[in-house]
């Protein structure tokens, strides 16, 4: 199989770096537009094979998609990240543009790849590349629900002081600081509800603390965060790579879904070979529901913004 990741700054080379090690792509491709940056980290990854006992080729191209021909998955983490106090929405203005070049190039270098979009503000360029792109909806994953939903593991398990592998945690609505929507009345600790174990105020704690990871992490760091939006991307890989089936949140096109169409939302879905291959209804509680809606409201308004640049 032969990947290719655009962009290969923090987020693009630890994305590229979870595949090379994990060895799901035969051929892994990093483009970046500054000059050598992909080539050198690149060669970099390359010099761990030995140490790491991996088999993958891994090369590097400034911005020569031909480099990128025939691609069977492309992951767009290309443009810029967020500073401390920003929304991952104030992006789009760059964004945008970096990102519809991008797909024009996949376009013409792999038209039967299978894109994930990791540019934010995540929601509107997954919308933005299947608008621009033409390509089957089924073959455009935006990556935000996978990350949010291992935050959310994270945080229900520092307060249950459990391991993360045993809770069964889902996040669903846009990738947004007020976009996302914890599903903590869902959430399991190996099969039993962690409501049973958390009283509503932490539960509502649990959640609010979720929906602001990234911007927590970009306090920290004075940048986005980039260890786990990278391994959240390889996950997607893999997934597709091996056929997994497996059910992640991903951000994929609604056609009538969760009540909403004619937008991309985080919404658990089936990834495989094809991409995403089923929507499951989790049967949101009205509560939920309204959630949904409200979060469908904001990434849609996010949306139309692109008709103005
Ligand atoms: C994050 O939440 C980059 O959107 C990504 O860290």
């Amino acid at each position: 199989m032969k990947v290719t990741v655009v962009g290969a700054g923090a987020v693009g080379a630890t994305c590229a770096d979870n595949i090379a090690r994990r060895e799901l792509a035969t051929e892994l491709v990093i483009l970046d537009i500054k000059e050598g940056l992909a080539e050198g980290k690149a060669q970099d990854m390359m010099q761990t094979a030995t140490l790491l006992g991996f088999d993958t080729r891994i090369t590097g191209s400034t911005n020569d998609y031909s480099k990128t021909a025939g691609s069977d998955v492309v992951v767009i983490t290309s443009g810029i990240p967020r500073k401390p106090g920003m929304t991952r929405e104030e992006l789009i203005g760059t964004n945008a543009g970096i990102v519809k070049g991008v797909c024009q190039n996949i376009l013409q270098h792999s038209p039967n790849a299978i894109i994930i979009v990791i540019s934010n503000p995540m929601d509107t360029m997954t919308y933005l590349a299947l608008q621009s792109t033409g390509l089957p909806k089924h073959r455009i994953i935006g990556m935000g629900g996978i990350l949010d939903s291992a935050r959310f593991k994270y945080q229900l398990s520092q307060r249950l002081q459990c391991s993360p592998a045993d809770l069964n945690a889902v996040v669903v609505g846009g990738h947004g600081d007020t976009t996302m929507i914890p599903l903590i009345s869902k959430a399991t600790w190996n099969s039993v509800p962690v409501t049973k174990f958390l009283t509503a105020d932490e539960q509502t704690q649990i959640v609010n603390d979720t929906m602001v990871g990234g911007a927590t992490l970009t306090k920290l760091l004075g940048t986005s965060a980039w260890y786990a939006p990278g391994a959240a991307g390889a996950a997607l890989v893999e997934a597709i790579v091996r056929d997994e089936k497996k059910l992640f949140t991903c951000c994929v096109a609604l056609d009538g879904e969760y009540g909403q169409k004619d937008i991309c939302m985080g919404v658990p879905v089936t990834i495989g070979r094809n991409g995403w291959e089923k929507i499951v209804d989790f049967s949101l509680d009205a509560t939920e529901q309204a959630a949904f809606n409200k979060s469908a409201d904001a990434v849609r308004s996010m949306n139309d913004v692109l008709k103005t640049l």
